[in-house]
Order: structure tokens, then sequence, then C-alpha cells
């Protein structure tokens, strides 16, 4: 089939490059000049692992372009554009208003439009009508991705999920993309038909759930601290109870990204809008133990170093998760700030986030006191303590003798529990984990 991908971000590109994957002819586009440059040479523009090999694959089925009427010689059509979050915590709604407002002049009569984006509640409802009137189909279909397994997760995921239009109208939406998704589905993978608005809310709900989790998990490891106990030993615990599960219950910095924070917070200001914010206000308290967590990190240092003014800590991680160059709402990268804003002398390593982080760091004004390197031996050089804030595997096989002789103090506060503590307390380092010591 013959299908366009608007927007080109880590949704879309990844998206636009499994759809040829499955066989399809993919124009993907975005507003941006250099990432489609980039796509249309076949180089991944951020990090995730086998998206390049993917692109380089399939590059005779697709195309990029920054002109939006390439869309009119596609029948189906995904919006995948960002939803990030506006000041007052809600979604803004700009570039999928804006992708919708462009798509509709190409559109012919029976064309599919399907929305990816995570978007309020409400939102396909408000759109269809635009869509309707050029003849075409409008459905929903949430995405599940995880950074660094996008790949994966977009050609096996978990699930599928399609939010459709009543009446027979929402029968063709189903058959067309049943097509779309032919292999996907062949391999028995799970196909949940229901209408907009669950659909819609199946995706900010899992997401939901899943900070939820995991700051679950963050509040017994400050419980765990003032009583001596093992946050880790409780979640294999729990977690053995099925009804329960280990996943997402790892305790440590907390939860950032492009998804998980601003997925909460417009889940809440979309609540308020409708009426029942009160009964979403344990999602704040999620958000308020989440954003603890990363000046817990800071009050640690202070514990052991008295002050963590001028003294110099190194922190192993920027981006806000292993195997992903993005650093947005990255507790790693607040806590290096915060250091840094602290009067510390901060040297941040990571293998992929080093990059973008120095032109953030530089908006920031902090270029002075933060710097960033992919050398993580380097980064402890001369530094009083360690912090380890994203868990790259890289961090975690690092050998602790050696770092103990390249630092003047032998600290290590372990923000992910990710490390061996008895390796490293055997090589002389004070360990401090989050919710374990
Ligand atoms: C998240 C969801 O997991 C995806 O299902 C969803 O499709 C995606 O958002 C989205 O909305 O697009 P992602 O943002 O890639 O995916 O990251 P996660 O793997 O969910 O991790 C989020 C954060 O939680 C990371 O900072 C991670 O370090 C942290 N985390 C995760 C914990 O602190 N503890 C855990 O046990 C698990």
């Amino acid at each position: 089939m013959k299908i366009s991908v608007v927007g080109c971000g880590y949704l879309g590109a990844v998206h636009a490059a499994s759809m040829a994957e499955l066989g399809h002819e993919v124009i993907g586009i975005d507003i941006d000049p250099a990432r489609i440059e980039s796509l249309q040479q076949g180089i991944a523009p951020f990090h995730e692992p086998g998206f390049d090999a993917l692109l380089k694959k399939n590059a005779s089925r697709l195309t990029f372009t920054t002109d939006m009427s390439a869309a009119a010689d596609t029948r189906v059509h995904f919006v995948a554009v960002g939803t990030p979050q506006s000041a007052d915590g809600s979604a803004d709604m700009t570039y999928v208003n804006g992708a919708i407002k462009g798509l509709v002049p190409h559109l012919l009569k029976g064309d599919l439009v399907v929305g990816k984006s995570t978007v309020p509640v409400g939102t396909a409802e408000r759109l269809s009508a635009h869509v309707t009137q050029a003849g075409a189909i409008l459905m929903w279909n949430p995405e599940f991705l995880r950074e660094g397994f996008a790949v994966h997760d977009t050609l096996r995921p978990d699930r599928l999920v399609y939010g459709v239009p009543e009446g027979t109208v929402g029968d063709t939406a189903t058959a067309v993309l049943d097509e779309v998704y032919a292999d996907i589905l062949a391999k028995e993978t799970p196909r949940l038909v229901m209408n907009f608005a669950t659909a819609e809310l199946v995706k900010v709900a899992a997401n939901s759930f899943l900070a939820t989790k995991i700051s679950f998990i963050n509040a017994m490891a400050e419980i765990a601290d003032v009583t001596g106990a093992n946050v880790t030993q409780l979640a294999d615990a729990i977690g053995y109870d099925t009804r329960i599960g280990r996943r997402f219950l790892n305790a440590g910095i907390g939860f950032g990204g492009g998804c998980l924070p601003k997925d909460i917070r417009g889940f809440v200001a979309r609540a308020e809008e409708l009426g029942v914010g009160e009964v979403l206000s344990f999602l704040k308290a999620v958000d308020d133990i989440n954003i603890r967590r990363r000046t817990r990190v800071v009050d640690v240092l202070t514990e052991e170093l008295g002050n963590v003014e001028g003294k110099t800590i190194a922190v192993w991680g920027i981006s806000f998760k292993p195997d992903s160059d993005d650093i947005r709402d990255s507790p790693a990268l607040d806590i290096a700030e915060s250091l840094a804003r602290a009067g510390a002398t901060v040297v941040s390593a990571d293998p992929e986030g080093w990059k973008p982080a120095q032109a953030r760091v530089e908006r920031a004004g902090l270029s002075m006191s933060l710097t960033t390197t992919s050398d993580h031996r380097a980064a402890v050089q001369g530094a009083s303590a360690l912090v380890v804030a994203t868990e790259w595997k890289v961090f975690q096989d690092e050998d602790p003798e050696i770092i103990a002789g390249l630092m003047t103090q032998k600290v290590v506060v372990d923000g992910r529990n990710c490390l061996n503590s008895g390796s490293w307390k055997a090589a002389g380092f004070h360990y401090r984990g989050m919710g374990r010591n």
C-alpha cells in the first residue's frame, strides 16, 4: 500500500521505516528540513538501536520530504507528530491540529487518516469532522513503543488498539488498517477495536499506570531508607505475585523522557477541563514523588560530602534511559544541573546523551560548571563522588577498582540501583543506593 507518515520524530520515523519493512511504499513528511535530509540519506537523526539498519534496508520503499502535498499520492495517512507539554501542563495540540489542517486538502474520498500521537481524550471526535468533510475516515491507533526498543515494539507490539468511528465507516477503517498491519496480525497480535475516547484513554491510562508503579516503588525506597529495609528485595518479593508483577518496580531517581511525565500532567489537565480533576489527584502525588527523587540524590551527596559546593562530582548518565540519546525531562541531566547550580563542578558522561546535552547546558548558562563527555572514566578523574544516573550497561560493567584509583574520594551514589554494591564496597567505596545500601 501507499502510506504517508506525517511527523518524523522517534515515533513517526520508526513507524515509517517499519511500514516499509512490512512491504509498503512510504512517504515520511516533516517540517524540519535537517531531519528530512538526514532520513533521506538513510542516516538516523537520533540514536535508536536497529533503526539505522531498518532505514537502509528499506531505502527503496522510503521517501522523506517536507512537502505535505506528497501525501496526495498515498491512501493511508498516519499522523505521528508530537504533543509537547504546554506551560499549564496540558498537551500542546499545535502540531496535531497543523498536521490535520495540512493533510485535509490532499485527501481523496475513502482515504484513511490514522492518528498515532498521544492526545487528550476528545481530540479524535473533534478532528473527525474535518477529515470527514474531505470524504476520508479518521481513526486513532495509539502507539506503545518504548525508546530503545522502538523497532521491536512497532513490528512486534504487545497489542494493537484501534479507535474507530461508529457504524460501517468504523468497519471500513478497521479493514484498511488490518491490511496495513497484515504481517503483524498474522503473528497473532491481539487487536482491540473500540471507540475514539476509549482508544485515547488506553494510551494515557497505560502510561499513568506505569508512572504510578515507578512512584509507588520509589515511595517504598524512601521508607526503606529510614527503616534499613532493602527496596530491591522488597520489589522482588512483591513482584512474584503475578497480580503485581516485577516489571517497572525498579526504584531509583524516577521516570523522565518525552512521554511519562508529560502524559500524566496532560491527563490531569484534561480531567480538570472535564470537571473530574479530583479523581486523578493521585497522579499529582505520583509526579511529586518522582520529582522528589531528583532532590533526594542531591541530599544524599550533601550528607556524604558535607557540602557539594566547590566539590567535583561525576555523573554517569545524561539520557533519560539507556540506549537512547533522548534528554527530554531527563532525571540524570536535571540532577547534574542542580548540582552545578549548587556550586559543584560537574562532569556528566553518557555514550549518546552527551551530544544533545551540550547545547542545553549552554542555553541554561551552566557551561562553566557542567561539562559533558562520552568518556565515563575521564569524568571521574579527580572527583569526590560519582552518581550513576542512567543504567547504561557500560557503567554497570565497569571495574570499581579502576574507578577507585581515579577519584579523590570514594563515594558512589547508585541512582538506579544498577551496580553490584558488594564489588563497589570491596573496592573501598562508600556505596549509597536508592532504598538499599
Ligand atoms: C513510555 C512507555 O513505556 C511506552 O509504552 C510508551 O509508548 C511511551 O512512553 C510513549 O508514550 O511513547 P519510554 O518513554 O520510552 O516509554 O520509556 P520507559 O521505558 O517507559 O521509561 C520511562 C522512564 O521510567 C525512564 O526514565 C526509566 O528510567 C524510568 N523507569 C522505568 C524507572 O525509573 N523504573 C522502572 O522500573 C522502569
